[in-house]
């Protein structure tokens, strides 16, 4: 069985849209970029190759996975019970990085929704992502492609940090263009619910559906993958105000803010833009854990736009989860 991970399995690193979906066809993992973060594809219809994706990012088994499309007539043979609403989100954002939560047809199995009678779906809008995902021609099973607990991968290098020797192939991209996963919206009640603020902006999303609410349980366990440590680096994350002076730095510390700081640290990224702050983030928390730096100072940004999403991120990372 290919999809056993074995300790010595070659993982193939490869420019090769071809070579990559092949080997996907054939059951087993590949990694592949998107504009957000990296994936880490297997046929989301075989339940077996859906299972190597859990070992090989020991992720625990009731966390269910994205499944990835590259036409919106997938859409109609993977779920049903489309509200308008929804087709109305479909039609605005896809493709893009807006996940949304359907019901699900009996084609998908189990193992991918981990027992759920609800899909997500997505369609990316990197040109090498919808390339590849139509050479594989199926619906393809994705989480982030990082080890279960660490930062999501931005670049194919971060992967072969986490997976070498785990999955059979990675497809060479660039850098993700965002840097941030998508946003989760659940589309299988009365209205849309925000699961879990992404790359699309809220304030996107209600020019199209005005009526789109936030999780009402905000912050709380919504989405079976919160519960979960997720985008911590080894280091103590803290949250700063802009221009607060914690009382610990040089040595060991970071930061990574939109303002200057007045502080020494042994590492600092300073952000353009929110847009900049989330690109960089994931890669940042990378490089402290590579640095083995011990305290991480992230400065705060105003919960609208992409900064609702980063914010999702920090507090996660700081609460270590
Ligand atoms: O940008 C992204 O969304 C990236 C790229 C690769 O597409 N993917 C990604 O997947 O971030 P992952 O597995 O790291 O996060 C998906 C989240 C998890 O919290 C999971 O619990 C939730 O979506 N999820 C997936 N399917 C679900 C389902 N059927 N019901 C409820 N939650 C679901
Ligand atoms: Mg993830």
């Amino acid at each position: 069985m290919s999809t056993l991970i074995k300790e010595d399995l070659e993982t193939l690193v490869t420019d090769s849209i071809e070579d990559a979906a092949r080997l996907l066809c054939q059951g087993e993992l590949v990694i592949f970029p998107t504009e957000t973060v990296y994936g880490l594809g297997a046929n989301a219809l075989d339940p077996q190759a859906v299972a190597g994706i859990y070992r090989a990012k020991k992720r625990p088994a009731d966390n269910p996975l994205i499944v990835h499309i590259h036409s919106l007539e997938q859409v109609d043979e993977l779920t049903h019970s489309v509200p308008d609403y929804a087709w109305e989100l479909l039609r605005a954002f896809f493709p893009g990085s807006l996940t949304l939560l359907l019901p699900k047809r009996p084609l998908i199995p189990d193992a991918t929704t981990a027992g759920s009678d609800k899909v997500c779906l997505r369609m990316p809008s990197l040109p090498l992502a919808q390339k590849f995902l139509k050479a594989c021609d199926l619906p393809v099973a994705a989480p982030s492609a990082n080890l279960s607990g660490r930062p999501s991968p931005t670049r194919w290098q971060d992967c072969l940090d986490d997976m070498n020797g785990r999955v059979a192939a990675i497809l060479k991209g660039p850098e993700a263009t965002f840097g941030l996963e998508s946003t989760i919206v659940d589309c299988t009640g009365a209205y849309p619910v925000l699961m879990r603020p992404g790359v699309v902006e809220l304030e996107e999303l209600a020019l199209v559906v005005p009526n789109i609410r936030l999780n009402p349980v905000h912050n709380k366990v919504v989405l079976p993958g919160m519960k979960y440590r997720h985008y911590a680096p080894q280091a103590q994350v803290t949250l700063l105000n802009p221009g607060e002076q914690p009382a610990v730095t040089g040595e060991g510390t970071a930061y990574i803010g939109l303002t200057h700081p007045n502080f020494l640290t042994d590492y600092s990224v300073q952000a353009g833009s929110t847009l900049e702050y989330a690109h960089r983030l994931f890669a940042f928390f990378r490089e402290c854990d590579r640095r083995e730096l011990r305290q991480i100072y992230a400065e705060r940004v105003d919960e609208n736009g992409l900064g609702r999403a980063i914010m999702n991120r920090l507090n996660k990372a700081a609460a270590g989860i």
